[in-house]
């Protein structure tokens, strides 16, 4: 099969395309013939020889990616929850060695669920890092209710697009930051209150809110510290809390933490019901074929991108 190599740690091009076998099963994974994959910032740090780089060199070939929508081609001997034929969407096997960006990849049947009629492949493969990201933080760990006030740093981007929607949809009211090219993006997906981080300092407009998301880190993690409530909560996708701040969140009354995204079919199912439902919408900013994989790393290096990413495996009709 084709799969994409990453043979040294460093440029986009040291992404070569190879044939190797196709991958053979655990008892619990099924075998997935990938239509679409999706490219996340930690590529392109694991790619660098950061982020995950250093757990996955100890298999070998290194394959990148964890963001796949496919079909379901055999089954490993205890796999109760899918069928051959079925189409499925997840991320697979992370913070461990998903190998994405290949024609075939074995997951774990705990890892997918049905991927929604109504969504394509490249749709569907989209809304797996950056929406498991956004369900969990939102969901899970901060609890976000009704009413409530979040601000969302990056709102127009992998994660920040998801994350409005999934807000809007439990209730609560969202700011959001981006620049001034993705106010009507921002407008679509349900930001209600947007400021442009690129001419105003988000801290002096906003004040008392519940929550913080914070996918950028740095000094903006800290100053987002001083626009919560007392109670309220930080959490970073960046590791913007540092030790170094426990006196400023305690004086503050505030908590924060960092998180990492984690594997779950049950949170896919979660999603896979909204995306059904039309109440969660993924947003494809760019689509690359399998060979221009070196092209798609590049534009997420941007820093700009407005929602997602996708490379088509199996080539468009
Ligand atoms: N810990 C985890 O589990 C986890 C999971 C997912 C992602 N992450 C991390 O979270 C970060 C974001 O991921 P992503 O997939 O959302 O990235 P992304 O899609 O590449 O983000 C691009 C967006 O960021 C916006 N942006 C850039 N700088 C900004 C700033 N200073 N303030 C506000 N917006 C800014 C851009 O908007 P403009 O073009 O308008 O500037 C663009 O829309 C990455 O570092 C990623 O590795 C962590």
């Amino acid at each position: 099969m084709k799969a994409i190599i990453l043979d040294a740690p460093g440029e986009p091009e040291n992404l070569t395309q190879q044939e190797i076998p196709i991958p053979t099963l655990n008892p619990k994974e099924v075998l997935v013939e990938v239509y679409a994959i999706s490219i996340n910032p930690v590529d392109i740090k694991t790619r660098k020889g950061g982020a995950l780089f250093d757990s996955l060199k100890e298999q070998d070939p290194i394959i990148l990616g964890w963001d796949i929508s496919g079909i379901v081609r055999s089954i490993g001997n205890e796999v109760t929850r899918f069928k051959d034929g079925d189409e499925v969407f997840g991320m697979v096997n992370f913070p461990g060695h998903g190998r994405a960006y290949a024609a075939y990849v074995a997951a774990p049947e705990g890892d997918l669920a049905v991927k929604p009629k109504n969504l394509s492949h490249p749709e569907a493969a989209s809304a797996t890092l950056a929406a498991l990201t956004a369900w969990q933080v939102l969901v899970h760990e901060a609890k976000l209710k009704e009413g409530q006030h979040l601000f969302m740093h990056a709102a127009a981007g992998g994660v920040g697009h998801f994350a409005v929607q999934i807000a809007r949809h439990l209730g609560a009211v969202v700011t959001g930051t981006a620049s001034a090219s993705n106010s009507e993006f921002l407008d679509e997906i349900g930001v209600q209150e947007h400021i442009d981080y690129t001419k105003e300092s988000f801290e002096d407009r906003v004040k008392d809110v519940d929550m913080v998301f914070d996918p950028i880190g740095g000094e903006t993690t800290v100053k987002s510290y001083g626009i919560l409530k007392p109670g309220g909560t930080l959490i970073s996708i960046v590791g913007g809390v540092k030790d170094s701040h426990n006196d400023l969140i305690s004086e503050k009354k505030i908590s924060a933490k960092n998180y990492l995204v984690r594997s779950s079919g049950k949170d896919m199912e979660a999603l896979a019901d909204l995306l059904g439902q039309g109440i969660l919408k993924p947003h494809i900013s760019h689509e690359f074929e399998f060979n221009q994989i070196a092209a798609a790393h590049k534009q997420s290096e941007t820093g700009k991108t407005r929602g997602k990413i996708i490379v088509n495996v199996v080539a468009k009709e």
